[in-house]
């Protein structure tokens, strides 16, 4: 069988695990591995018998690769997939696409003309639980959504500067809001309000977005990086006599829970998501499937309304999401 041929640019914590879940699938070979941080990448070339290299953009210029996953802080978005739609390459991407909207959407038009196959690193959506939710969840029925973020400042060096992650909605709410989408359908308006950090630069410490659905459904969603823990990440979608709830304790902790007035239905669900996105984006590449559920236009979506809801509270004003 021949095995897809695989590079991983970015060697910090959330490419730790695409490579376990990509040198354990028999069908793919990673034969490179980058990150400016040199040590980091050796480590992980040794660890998956692939070769080191000290950037991204040379990894993309001297490996032969049928397909490259970016795994790289938000600011380093932009240049390497642009790197990757020259040379034909098929690019798996961690969320958010970039750290704002005009980056995404030039890479998007770049996708779009080439037809390159991309996935990008929405996991929830790979979950089973939360098709089981999409299925619960009768399109058109919500009346109200309300989400939260509620965690701890993560220890990242560039995470809490809003020119290294874009802000805590842009980099981690995002996954909410690309629930919301996935339940509750798209956003016309959003108007939303941040309390700023001290530090000059710093990202908000708390931030709230008010969500006008085009369906007449209305939502919220709070995020803050302020606890010691993680505290709450989800979402609750109510529709007539019924709560359906998504929430996430770790990557491989995720539950939900159906109420209604007869009682509640909990499901928990130890899946890994981030293996099963890679598992599914390598069968695309192999040919043995043909969708992808999170292509790079659909991730442009939530990109698009995570940074309508960042603008929205800097600048105190509502904003139509771009579509
Ligand atoms: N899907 C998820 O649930 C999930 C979870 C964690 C992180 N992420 C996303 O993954 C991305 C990375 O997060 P992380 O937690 O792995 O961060 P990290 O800081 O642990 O790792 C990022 C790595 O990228 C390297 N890097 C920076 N610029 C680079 C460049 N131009 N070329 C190559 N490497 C570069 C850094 O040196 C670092 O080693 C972020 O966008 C984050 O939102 C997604």
């Amino acid at each position: 069988m021949s095995r897809l041929r695989v590079g991983v640019v970015g060697t910090g914590f959330i490419a730790g695990r695409h490579l376990a879940a990509l040198t354990a699938s028999p069908d793919v070979a990673v034969v490179a591995v980058a990150d400016p941080v040199r040590e980091r990448a050796e480590a992980a070339a040794a660890r998956c018998g692939a070769r080191a290299h000290g950037d991204g953009l040379a990894l993309l210029d001297t490996e032969e690769l049928d397909a490259v996953w970016l795994c790289v802080p938000p600011f380093a978005h932009g240049p390497l997939e642009a790197a990757a739609v020259a040379r034909g390459l098929p690019f798996f991407v961690e969320k958010p696409l970039a750290l704002d909207l005009a980056t995404a959407e030039a890479v998007a038009v770049e996708v779009a003309r080439t037809g390159l196959p991309t996935a990008v690193g929405y996991h929830w959506r790979h979950l089973g639980v939360v098709q089981r939710a999409a299925e619960t969840v009768p399109a058109g029925e919500v009346q109200l959504v309300t989400g939260s973020w509620l965690d701890r400042t993560p220890a990242a060096p560039w995470w809490v500067q809003r020119g290294g992650s874009g802000g805590q909605v842009v980099e981690q709410t995002t996954h909410v809001l690309d629930l919301a989408r996935l339940l509750a359908g798209e956003v016309d308006l959003v108007s939303a309000a941040e309390r700023p950090a001290g530090a000059d630069g710093e990202v908000p410490t708390a931030a709230v977005a008010l969500l006008h659905f085009a369906s007449g459904a209305v939502g919220s969603v709070s995020s803050t990086r302020v606890l010691g823990w993680r505290h709450a990440v989800g979402l609750q979608v109510v529709t007539e006599g019924r709560v359906v709830e998504l929430s996430e304790r770790s990557l491989t902790d995720h539950s939900l829970r159906v109420v209604t007035a007869d009682g509640e239905e909990v499901s928990r669900s130890d899946e890994d998501p981030v293996a099963a996105e890679d598992r599914a984006f390598v069968d695309v590449l192999l040919g043995r499937s043909a969708g992808v559920r999170v292509p790079y236009a659909e991730a442009l979506r939530t990109h698009a309304l995570a940074c309508a809801a960042d603008r929205a509270a800097r600048e105190g004003t509502s904003v139509r999401p771009a579509s």
